[in-house]
């Protein structure tokens, strides 16, 4: 009995003894100040609000200001490049936490994702060689449109032109080299950008027509809903303290 006894002491003490050093394992495996990651998709060929800069680095409004969400909410945040028109479904589909790409909300995509409170206003802004015909969006009426595929400009143009007068490209870069080839008649896409890409190449204009004027907000999947209630605390207060303010003005300085 007695011998039972220490047996079972000794058993006991081992037991501890491993259960200890295997929780002791785990903490540093997860290093107590490991940051959870937040994993944001974009489309980085979209200026100001994403491209990559001279050392590979994806920077732009909507990069900063994820990192600045990312800082509130105590996470890291990781970027991944991909196309346009596969985020939605990455986002949808968890293999992205959040989309920010100056993507407009709709209705469409609100079946698919929630959208969190609005950080920026977008502009379909005309893009055309200079001398060209087309004036007003009332001159469009069979002529070859560029767009991004998968846009907002690629949706409106090819609902109120056709989809056989729309052609479609990965990049908003590769949509302007078309009309530079005079392979499309104009380009349909977000003002900033649009601004961007004119003062890129020669011989293009932005048509001071507003084809479509739209809000840019951040895609979260729809069963995370606790993510998108952090984001959009964060969000207020980054707008209270003027951050969002600052980030935009750092990138779009006032005319
Ligand atoms: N605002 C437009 C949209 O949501 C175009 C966004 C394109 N963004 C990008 N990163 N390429 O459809």
């Amino acid at each position: 009995m007695k011998n039972f006894k220490k047996i079972f002491a000794v058993v006991l003490a081992l037991a501890m003894l491993f259960c200890f050093a295997g929780c002791g394992a785990k903490d540093t495996n997860s290093g107590a100040d490991a940051k959870a990651k937040l994993v944001m998709g974009t489309n980085a060929a979209f200026p100001p609000y994403e491209y990559v800069d001279d050392n590979g680095t994806i920077v732009g409004i909507d990069a900063e200001i994820a990192k600045a969400i990312a800082d509130k909410l105590n996470m890291e945040l990781e970027i991944k490049d991909m196309d346009f028109d596969s985020l939605i479904t990455a986002c949808a589909g968890g293999s992205i936490d959040v989309v920010l790409a100056g993507l407009t909300v709709n209705e469409e995509r609100k079946l698919s994702v929630n959208f969190s409170d609005t950080y920026a206003t977008g502009i379909q802004a005309i893009i055309v060689k200079e001398g060209s015909d087309i004036a007003t969006a009332d001159d469009l009426e069979g002529k070859t449109i560029g767009v991004q595929a998968g846009t907002t400009g690629d949706i409106y143009c090819t609902d109120d032109y056709g989809q056989e007068n729309v052609k479609q490209y990965k990049t908003g870069v590769e949509a302007v080299m078309a009309l530079q080839n005079g392979q499309v008649d104009c380009v349909i896409i977000d003002n900033e950008p649009a601004k961007s890409f004119v003062a890129a190449n020669e011989g293009l204009k932005i048509l001071d027509t507003e084809y479509a004027v739209e809000d840019y907000a951040i895609a979260v999947a729809k069963e995370n809903t606790e993510l998108l209630e952090k984001i959009n605390k964060a969000m207020a207060e980054l707008k209270a303290d003027g951050t969002i303010d600052n980030i935009i003005n750092k990138y779009i300085p006032a005319e």
